[in-house]
């Protein structure tokens, strides 16, 4: 867990340094209401781990409550989330390391409980996020979809089919920009 927290914490910090010294950006991810709903996600998942799933259920409601980002699902290290208001990610959503994402987003199944009711078979219709993935504010990835490594989505996108890694893409239902500038 503390590797996960270690790698979440200083990959925030050096998100938000642009510009600013260091000591601030400290100071700044600890006031910062998506560092906290991470850090909760990662007791949760510690306790979860540890067969301890009544403290996983408990502390994510409190994640929810507190921070208004309910998340479930798998995370790699340096996972941060900005602003965070308004944040849902289903429990069948595996997610790669280096994943941003904003205020807004949605990362889910294709239908109410979709994932729900097929997990007896272990299948997840939730999407799989590879490494180095941003989502903007507002933006929806639905369904049995892969993003691919360096992928940025963009504001308000709706994404219901698989992007090839370094892509941008964007609108509703959302298409590869070709002519966008590299992050
Ligand atoms: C996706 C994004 C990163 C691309 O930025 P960029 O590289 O500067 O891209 P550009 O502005 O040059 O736009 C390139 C093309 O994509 C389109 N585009 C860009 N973002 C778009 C979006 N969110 N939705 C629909 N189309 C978009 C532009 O209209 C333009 O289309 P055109 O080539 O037909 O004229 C950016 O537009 C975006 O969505 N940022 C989100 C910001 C955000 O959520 N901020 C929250 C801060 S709290």
């Amino acid at each position: 867990m503390w590797d996960y927290i270690r790698a979440d914490f200083w990959r925030r910090v050096e998100l938000i340094s642009a510009g600013m010294p260091r000591k601030r950006a400290i100071i700044l991810t600890l006031y910062a209401n998506g560092f906290w709903a991470v850090m909760l996600f990662r007791l949760a998942d510690w306790f979860k781990n540890h067969r301890l799933s009544p403290l996983y259920y408990v502390i994510l409601k409190v994640c929810e409550i507190l921070t208004g980002v309910d998340l479930r699902g798998k995370f790699g290290k340096g996972f941060c989330i900005m602003h965070g208001r308004g944040v849902v990610v289903s429990r069948h959503s595996v997610c790669g390391s280096n994943l941003t994402i904003f205020q807004g987003v949605t990362i889910g199944s294709k239908r109410l409980f979709h994932g729900v009711q097929t997990q007896k078979k272990s299948i997840s219709k939730a999407p799989r996020i590879l490494n180095n993935v941003t989502i903007y504010a507002g933006a929806a990835v639905i369904g049995d979809i892969e993003i691919g490594n360096n992928v940025t989505i963009g504001a308000n996108a709706v994404v219901l089919k698989d992007v090839p890694s370094g892509s941008t893409a964007v609108g509703n239902p959302a298409k590869i920009k070709k002519n966008v500038k590299k992050r």
